[in-house]
């Protein structure tokens, strides 16, 4: 398994949030932004068309201030007067005048047959038939005011003056964008002009006063829109709000400038443009390349009296400062993006460690457990999920602890019992080897036995007889004596021989082993080996009668009281106890001496048919003790501590005597 690291939750934590918080981030950048834009462009194109509208108003005021001087001209009496009478006199001085007042540039009165009779700019120039235009023969023919935009050819203008044709004269500069055009030289001009029919006081049509402005280099009208317009002069250098008049597809009055920063006139309109408002009649507003830079314009087309297009109307604001609200809008987007995303990993770069820490710890802990250190009780501050599991992960190694000492427990107890059940095989054993030792001696020994008793009869016989033939006083009487005490002493060591090899069967009847005990003590204490002897007792009180042959139980008990004594000559303690054994299957008597102890190497062998360690002993106490409790499928055990005393115990079990005794 891969280690967890702090690390690895940490960065993908901080990626999860920052996806999450880019993703919505980029998104609302972007539709904020085109719908911020896409609503400012819609506002500053409504202010373009609005702008168109007013510039449409300027330049029609223009039309109607100039119909307004002409019409008052043609009222004037001394005028009307002086038409009739062809006074060329009166009205030259009188035409130049009010030319030059109001900033005319054409100022021509006609005839009511249409020839020129006064030209206001250029006194020598008359005579000459002016039907052709549309202006005066309109007036003739209807008698009404005529007013509007007008172009005039350069053969007309030069007629009015050499310096109007000049103003009017364009050399055009070529421009990137413009539809090709046949000729790049304009000599026509464009004229807002307006024509009055006059009559003298009987109302009898007398003429025509035709008055007009040539727009060509005039920058009146342009300069007049920009005006109203415009918020402000200039951005970075460059006009804010520009106007533009167009004769056809020619720039004839504007204030939108060249790189040089001179007035961009003699260029000409976009093919875009020119297609739809010269050939479609349309107004058309949207994005235009004027001259150099990008506006937001507004074209609609001009027309004359005949309701031809011969020009355009042109607003325009600049791009630029749209564009860098755009731009300026989007830094702002990305920039408060960028710190949400720096606050948004920070945020999580702390969530992360406060999540991360305490599942590192977790792990470490767990790894520890594993290794089997239960030794924690893990205290966490952390989300409570975590610290849930960090509780479930302390009880976890508490039970763990408990269980594995438990087990260590219970291993400790199986080996004391494989000890204690070693130790009892091993005894069992021992018993076992004992018996059958025992059993191949008694057959030897009963067979000495029996091979000794009839010549040891015949010795008896023989010595007692001589002895009752010897009279009182004889000296070999002693001797004789002797031998026969010596032979009954042989004879009674044989018959015990006997009796031993012959396993007498035991007599069962219900015996109290605590009276058998008690009648023990009141036959051995008066005897003079116990003269130093102190006798305890400790008989439990509620321990059964039991099946066994009393005979042979007190043959024992005394053997084992007789073998104390004579181990205590110089005198000390005995103490017999009887009681129940733990599992209350057996009574359990045991007779403890402060004697010398049993010297450890023969130990084994005092159970043994003859071993002793005494001057005049036979050997066979105990071995025939320990025969007797087998036959009644009990145990005697010793133990001894050489200096400081021996015990004997015997167990007799309580349930097999009362089985047998249902059975027999
Ligand atoms: N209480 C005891 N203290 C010390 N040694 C003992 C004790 N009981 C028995 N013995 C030893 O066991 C031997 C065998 O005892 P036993 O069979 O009764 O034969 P005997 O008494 O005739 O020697 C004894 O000679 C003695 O060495
Ligand atoms: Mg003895």
């Amino acid at each position: 398994m891969k280690p967890l690291t702090a690390k690895s939750i940490q960065s993908q934590l901080i990626i999860y949030f920052t996806i999450a918080i880019i993703i919505p981030a980029v998104i609302t950048s972007i539709v904020g932004v085109k719908l911020i834009y896409d609503q400012i462009i819609t506002r500053a194109e409504t202010k373009v068309v609005s702008d168109l509208s007013t510039a449409r108003e300027i330049y029609q005021n223009k039309i109607s201030h100039i119909e307004s001087i002409i019409r008052l001209t043609a009222a004037r009496s001394l005028v009307i007067k002086a038409v009739g009478e062809n006074d060329k006199v009166f009205l030259q001085k009188d035409l130049l005048r009010t030319l030059k007042r109001e900033q005319l540039d054409i100022l021509t009165v006609v005839d009511k047959g249409g020839k020129v009779i006064s030209r206001g700019r250029n006194p020598n120039s008359f005579g000459d038939n002016l039907l052709n235009d549309t202006f005066v023969e309109r007036v003739i023919k209807t008698k009404q005011i005529v007013r509007g935009t007008d172009v005039i050819s350069g053969g007309q203008l030069f007629k009015e003056s050499a310096d109007l044709a000049n103003q009017a004269h364009m050399e055009i500069t070529p421009t990137p964008k413009a539809k090709p055009r046949t000729s790049l030289s304009e000599k026509s001009g464009m004229m807002l002009k307006a024509a009055v029919p006059i009559f003298d006081d009987s109302n009898v049509f007398q003429g025509v006063l035709i008055g007009g402005i040539l727009l060509n280099r005039n920058f009146e009208i342009v300069d007049k829109i920009k005006t109203i317009m415009q918020e402000r002069q200039l951005y970075k250098g460059k006009e804010v709000s520009t106007a533009t008049i167009f004769q056809n597809d020619l720039r004839i009055s504007t204030n939108v400038k060249n790189e040089d920063g001179t007035v961009a006139i003699a260029t000409l309109v976009s093919e875009e443009v020119n297609d739809a408002v010269l050939r479609d009649g349309k107004r058309w507003i949207g994005d235009a390349f004027v001259v150099n830079t990008w506006y937001i314009g507004a074209y609609e087309p001009i027309r004359d009296i005949q309701n031809k297009i011969i020009g355009i109307l042109y607003v325009g604001i600049l791009k630029e400062p749209f564009n860098d609200l755009l731009r300026n809008t989007l830094i702002t987007f990305l920039g408060i993006t960028l710190v949400g995303i720096f606050l948004i990993v920070l945020v999580s770069i702390h969530q992360a460690k406060k999540i991360s820490k305490p599942l590192k710890q977790l792990e470490e802990i767990a790894v520890e457990i594993t290794a089997g250190n239960y030794n924690h009780d893990l205290k966490l501050k952390a989300p409570r999920e975590i610290e849930r599991l960090a509780s479930s992960l302390n009880y976890m190694a508490r039970e763990l602890e408990n269980e594995k000492l438990e087990l260590e427990e219970w291993g400790n107890k199986l080996e004391k019992k494989v000890e204690e059940r070693t130790n009892e095989i091993k005894k069992i054993h021992s018993q076992l080897f004992r018996s059958e030792k025992l059993a191949s001696l008694g057959k030897l020994a009963a067979g000495v036995a029996h091979e000794i008793n009839n010549p040891l009869t015949g010795v008896l016989t023989n010595s007692s007889l001589l002895l009752e033939d010897l009279p009182e006083g004889d000296p070999k009487r002693e001797d004789v004596e002797v031998i026969v005490k010596e032979t009954i002493r042989c004879r009674e060591i044989v018959k015990r021989l006997l009796d031993f090899a012959k396993q007498i069967a035991p007599q069962k009847k219900p015996t109290n082993i605590n009276t058998l005990i008690e009648n023990i003590i009141l036959l051995v204490r008066n005897q003079t080996s116990f003269r130093n002897i102190k006798i305890e007792k400790h008989l439990s009180a509620d321990i059964p009668d039991i099946m066994v042959d009393p005979d042979q139980v007190q043959q024992v008990l005394i053997n084992i009281i007789l073998n104390a004594s004579e181990a205590m000559t110089r005198g000390g303690d005995l103490t017999i106890d009887s009681q129940m054994d733990t599992n209350g299957d057996s009574i359990v008597i045991s007779i403890e001496d402060t004697g010398p102890g049993i010297p450890e190497h023969i130990r084994e062998n005092i159970f043994d048919p003859f071993f002793t360690t005494k001057e005049h002993g036979t050997g066979l106490g105990l071995s025939i003790s320990y025969g007797i409790i087998e036959q009644h499928g009990g145990t005697i055990n010793v133990e001894s501590i050489t200096g400081s005393g021996t015990t004997f115990t015997i167990y007799l079990p309580i349930k097999l005597l009362e089985i047998e005794t249902n059975d027999s």
